[in-house]
């Protein structure tokens, strides 16, 4: 490979030294700042966890109450903002308008988009964990044609982002517990992944200076694809298709034809190579949901028998697939009633953390460079330019 490692994909790569989130694929294991998810999901709250992020350790109860006041001080955005939301068809994708919306915010507030002030680079980081639920909030509430609601700082940033979605002026709008804890949860075990797509995005837009909120919408667009974050749309719309028991051979047999670009969504990990950590807390906690909603969906029936077909089919054995975090989480999300093309927008709210913690431990540390991979050269040797005329 001459002067350059060719690494396509970046399976046996690493791009930066980081203290953040450590996986261990073959273990199935996954720590934040040395705590594991599954502890997290079941004992902390998000707010909690993106501290946990963003400054390394837990925080005590009094720099809790900080940090949730200064978050909860930031959950309003510029009253401008909402015409840039009249601007789009009411039918837009969600993912189409957070990428907009937060890359427009670089355009609102200007005083933190200079990075090289460790004080404007912790406002702009509170700024985008305390706004993503009122710019996703907004992005559904347009797509219905309900009117915007404003944040209530009252409540919690989980019970406020329900608030926002699903509450109308008209009413007061409590906030179910079961439906709260189970959000926050989702949050959780989507808050920070290492090095992904997205946040390796966010990192390489980051690394050439570009302001938070920039690299932040870069991570938003790569989110977006079926192969990341846009397999929890995917995975719930193949389940509607699948539709019933019986039919799941047919897709079974569909994802193994080698000849057909059919994949399981929400199934197969680049780094989990046993099981998924996060998908094990998401099915417990889909159980409990609709339990406690009383919601029978047919769907969990279909993505629960899927899963033992194909954990027990000699394919998927033996490529090591297995369902992940992406594969419950659609199950809840509409048993909540969020529709499907929300689904992608929720993880970019939650990955938000991720990827502003991770910007943050970018900047400030001293060996970073511009991002700048090399390639291997496959075009046509020095030949001489033929004058139009002449071809
Ligand atoms: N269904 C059927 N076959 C699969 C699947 C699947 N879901 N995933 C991988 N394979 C096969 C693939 O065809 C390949 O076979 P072969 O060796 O014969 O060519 C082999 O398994 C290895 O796959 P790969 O594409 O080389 O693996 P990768 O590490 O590049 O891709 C992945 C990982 C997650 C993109 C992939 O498994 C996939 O496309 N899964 C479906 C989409 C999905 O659920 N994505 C969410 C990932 S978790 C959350 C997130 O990151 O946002």
């Amino acid at each position: 490979t001459g002067m350059f490692t060719f690494d396509p994909g970046f399976t046996s790569t690493a791009s930066c030294e980081s203290g953040l989130t450590f996986i261990d694929g073959g273990e199935g294991i996954l720590l934040h700042r040395g705590y594991p998810i599954d502890q997290l999901a079941e004992q902390s709250s998000f707010m909690e966890v993106a501290y946990l992020l963003l400054n390394g350790e837990l925080p005590s109860p009094g720099e809790f109450d900080d940090f949730q006041y200064t978050i909860t001080r930031h959950t309003m955005v510029h009253e401008q903002l909402k015409t840039l939301y009249n601007g789009f068809r009411r039918d837009a994708h969600p993912m189409a308008i957070m990428c907009g919306v937060v890359g427009a915010l670089s355009a609102f507030y200007h005083d933190s988009t200079d990075i090289t002030d460790p004080v404007q680079r912790k406002i702009a980081s509170h700024r985008l964990i305390a706004k993503m639920p009122t710019i996703a909030a907004m992005a559904y509430k347009y797509s219905i044609g309900q009117p915007f609601l404003y944040p209530e700082n009252s409540i919690s940033y989980t019970g406020n982002f329900l608030r926002m979605t699903f509450g109308v002026p008209a009413e007061p709008y409590e906030v179910n517990p079961v439906v709260e804890k189970a959000m926050d949860r989702i949050f959780i075990l989507h808050a920070d992944h290492e090095q992904n797509a997205s946040t390796s995005t966010v990192r390489l837009a980051g690394s050439s200076g570009a302001n938070p909120f920039a690299c932040i919408a870069a991570g938003i667009a790569c989110l977006w694809g079926p192969a990341h974050g846009g397999a929890n749309e995917a995975a719930l719309n193949m389940l509607h298709e699948i539709g019933t028991p019986d039919k799941i051979p047919e897709y079974i047999a569909r994802a193994k034809d080698k000849e057909d670009p059919f994949r399981l969504m929400g199934f197969g990990h680049r780094v989990y190579k046993n099981f998924d950590p996060r998908a094990k807390v998401m099915k417990e906690t889909a159980a409990e949901v609709l339990e406690t909603l009383g919601v029978d969906d047919p769907i969990f029936d279909v993505a629960r028998e899927l899963e033992q077909i194909a954990l027990n089919d000699e394919y998927f054995i033996e490529k090591k697939l297995y369902p992940n975090v992406d594969f419950y989480s659609g199950v809840i999300l509409s048993a909540i009633g969020f529709p499907t093309t929300m689904f992608t927008a929720l993880f970019a709210l939650a990955r938000t953390v991720g990827w502003v913690a991770q910007w943050n431990e970018m900047i400030s540390d001293p060996e970073q460079r511009i991002g700048r991979p090399r390639q291997l050269y496959t075009g046509p040797t020095m030949r001489d330019y033929v004058p139009l005329g002449s071809r």
